[in-house]
């Protein structure tokens, strides 16, 4: 078909190479319904402002109400020869609509229109992010409010510190996705500006109404330099960025719920809809699910060098390089949103082993800083010196094969003379997470006043 869009100027038809380069309707059509509500409203907005006629415009608002159908119906043609989905709606529309169709494109360039389109797109991924994420939030909130008094060992270095409860864990998760929502939030405001109406790059002589398009494609405001709005592709490096974030959470979620389903932890158990067996190893119970989350982390971050990349050379304004925007932002939104549905799933299906958890709070001397504390507390020692003389009685323990609230009275007292029987009431894991009450702390009653909070902030 050659290229019929600048036939004028052009007398050959494209070599195969170059086609095979330029065309983008393999990926882009993914923006086919947001440039359908694009030229309505730039339609919509012409006729107001006098620029085509009434006639014109029930032509082509008919004819991508026609166009819409098809899409939805999966009968719309997507040829290659028109490269792009502009072209390709343009193309279609002439002929649904003859000749009118060729005005749609007044004071408007594919520049501004693939902003426009591409911002639309990003913005309800974003919010469609936010909604997974708190849905990922209250799976979290159920399991903290059920396992809120769970003792589980506290890590630092994967080494066992202090006791403290599932519940907590799980609210720690609950935090990260909070922040991961207000940042794509956060992006969304900063995003929701339209692009439509720097034209090719300079702006229009026509009389246009951009403030009117703006509106009508649901953005605040339009954007206020024509040469930015068609270069500008910080939503999407943002929404990358923030979603290169948030997949770093999951993946942390992920390896930590790899580790507890190993026997050696058995902290937690997830159910066959979450686990696959090996073809070899009839024992197996692999999380599968959980791996492939933590892979894919590399997805997000690879998405947004890749655009990095792409964009950090570019001088203004548009460069075709500029195409190569779309693939990894729709590839990192995919892999991002089935995370989220997967992860969400797998917390909902944890099922916690309560009693190993607590045996392993009370192994590896966990409750040896509740050992020093008392010290401090009730003999008025020095931390230092505290921590010198439980010190000691970790390695009495250790000689001994038990531990520290297995420690008869009289070894402790070899340490300190002045150590009382009241000293066990701080030695056992329960107590230990039971006493943590500070603000944000391990304590029971503290997860429970948490998890209230985050059921208001999500109701
Ligand atoms: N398919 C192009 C893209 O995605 C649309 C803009 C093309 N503009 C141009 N002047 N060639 O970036």
């Amino acid at each position: 078909a050659g290229q019929a869009m600048w036939g004028g100027r052009f007398s050959d038809k494209p070599d195969e190479l170059m086609q095979a380069i330029n065309v983008s309707i393999g990926f882009d059509k993914r923006l086919a319904l947001q440039d359908l509500a694009g030229s309505r409203a730039h339609c919509a907005m012409l006729r107001k402002a006098g620029v085509i006629s009434s006639e014109d415009a029930d032509a082509i608002l008919g004819g991508l109400e026609t166009i819409g159908r098809e899409i939805a119906a999966g009968t719309f043609p997507f040829r290659d020869e028109y490269e792009d989905i502009h072209m390709n709606v343009e193309a279609r529309l002439r002929e649904l609509i003859g000749s009118a169709a060729g005005r749609l494109h007044t004071a408007r360039s594919r520049n501004d229109q693939v902003a426009v389109d591409f911002r639309m797109w990003v913005r309800e991924a974003c919010d469609r992010t936010v909604g997974l994420l708190q849905g990922l939030q209250r799976a979290l909130l159920a399991q903290a409010e059920a396992h809120a008094d769970a003792l589980m060992p506290g890590f630092t270095h994967l080494q066992p510190a202090q006791p403290v409860t599932f519940g907590h864990h799980m609210l720690a998760y609950v935090e990260m996705f909070g922040r991961d929502a207000s940042r794509f939030a956060d992006a969304r405001k900063r995003m929701n500006e339209s692009p439509l109406g720097a034209a090719a790059l300079a702006g229009s002589p026509f009389p246009i109404d951009r403030h009117m398009t703006a509106e009508a494609l649901g953005f605040d405001r339009p954007t206020a330099n024509s040469l930015d709005s068609v270069s500008d592709r910080d939503f999407a490096l943002e929404s990358l960025a923030a979603g290169s974030i948030c997949a770093i959470h999951l993946s942390r979620l992920a390896e930590e719920i790899v580790i507890w389903m190993t026997p050696q932890f058995g902290f937690v158990k997830l159910s066959d809809a979450f686990t696959t067996g090996s073809s070899i190893m009839p024992q197996k119970k692999n999380p599968d699910a959980a791996e492939l989350i933590r892979a894919k982390a590399g997805r997000l971050m690879g998405a947004f060098t890749q655009l990095a990349t792409v964009m950090k050379g570019l001088p203004l304004t548009y460069s075709k390089d500029m195409q190569e925007d779309k693939v990894p932002t729709f590839e990192a939104f995919d892999a991002l949103e089935l995370s989220l549905r997967a992860m969400t799933g797998m917390v909902a299906d944890l099922a916690p082993n309560r009693e190993r958890m607590a045996a392993a709070a009370g192994s590896g001397f966990s409750t040896a800083t509740d050992l020093a504390d008392w010290l401090v507390r009730e003999l008025g020692l020095p931390f230092r010196d505290a921590h010198h003389v439980t010190g000691a009685a970790v390695k009495r323990a250790e000689q001994l094969g038990c531990e520290l609230p297995d420690l008869p009275l009289s070894e402790l007292q070899a340490l300190d003379g002045r150590i009382t029987q009241g000293i066990y009431d701080v030695l056992t894991p329960a107590a230990s997470a039971a006493s943590r009450k500070s603000y944000g702390g391990t304590a029971p009653d503290q997860v429970r006043a948490q998890v209230r909070r985050w059921k208001e902030i999500l109701a």
